[in-house]
């Protein structure tokens, strides 16, 4: 139970660093809760119109889910999927932030990922094929986390493809208002203001 307490704490606390926020502060590019959607991701730091800014959140959202599957895997080996939800969770709600975070992408792809190089491929394919086609970040982020937990099943990782279908859940849940955007035709493509 304590390695289990430990795993859970690990990935809430890397996951909730909200790079995004420390990013655009230290270069003096605003405020992401006032900025667009008020998200803490890479998505809301382009908004900020700084590539260079939202391309390192990006990345740093990834690798801090990485890290912490990674980490999870060498201390408690077969917590790490657990470790990976608290990450994706840590990120969307983040104590340091009164819980206002991020919606998770980036870090589940890094988890994914760290959970298997297979699965985190077909994450970053079907991201960047629907995002292609839509040019809508939440449409491709949305149908990347509910590809992952069925590519993971159909590869044979039964244990990962739940939590990874939790992790699913937490990210469209929190793209509620997106949802409800596509749905009405008002979601902002990239490059439009959200
Ligand atoms: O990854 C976040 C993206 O899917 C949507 O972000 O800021 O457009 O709501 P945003």
């Amino acid at each position: 139970l304590t390695s289990l307490i430990a795993a859970i704490l690990l990935g809430y606390i890397l996951g909730s660093i909200p790079f995004g926020v420390i990013l655009t502060r230290a270069a003096g590019a605003g405020d992401l809760h006032s900025i667009g959607s008020g998200g803490t991701g890479a998505t809301n730091v382009l908004r900020t119109g700084r590539k260079g800014l939202a391309a390192a959140t990006l990345l740093l959202d990834l690798m801090k889910g990485v890290a912490v599957v990674a980490l999870a895997r060498a201390f408690w080996p077969g917590l790490e999927a657990i470790a990976g939800l608290a990450a994706v969770v840590g990120h969307c709600y983040p104590i340091w932030l009164r819980f206002r975070g991020g919606k998770g992408v980036a870090t589940l792809m890094g988890v994914a990922l760290g959970l298997s190089w297979q699965v985190g491929l077909a994450f970053a394919l079907v991201w960047i094929g629907v995002l292609a086609i839509t040019r809508i970040s939440s449409a491709g982020g949305m149908s990347a986390a509910i590809a992952a937990p069925i590519v993971a099943q159909l590869l044979g990782y039964q244990l990962y493809a739940p939590a990874l279908a939790a992790m699913a859940l937490v990210v469209l849940w929190r793209h509620r208002d997106n949802i409800r955007r596509l749905l009405t035709g008002k979601e902002p493509r990239i490059g439009q203001k959200g």
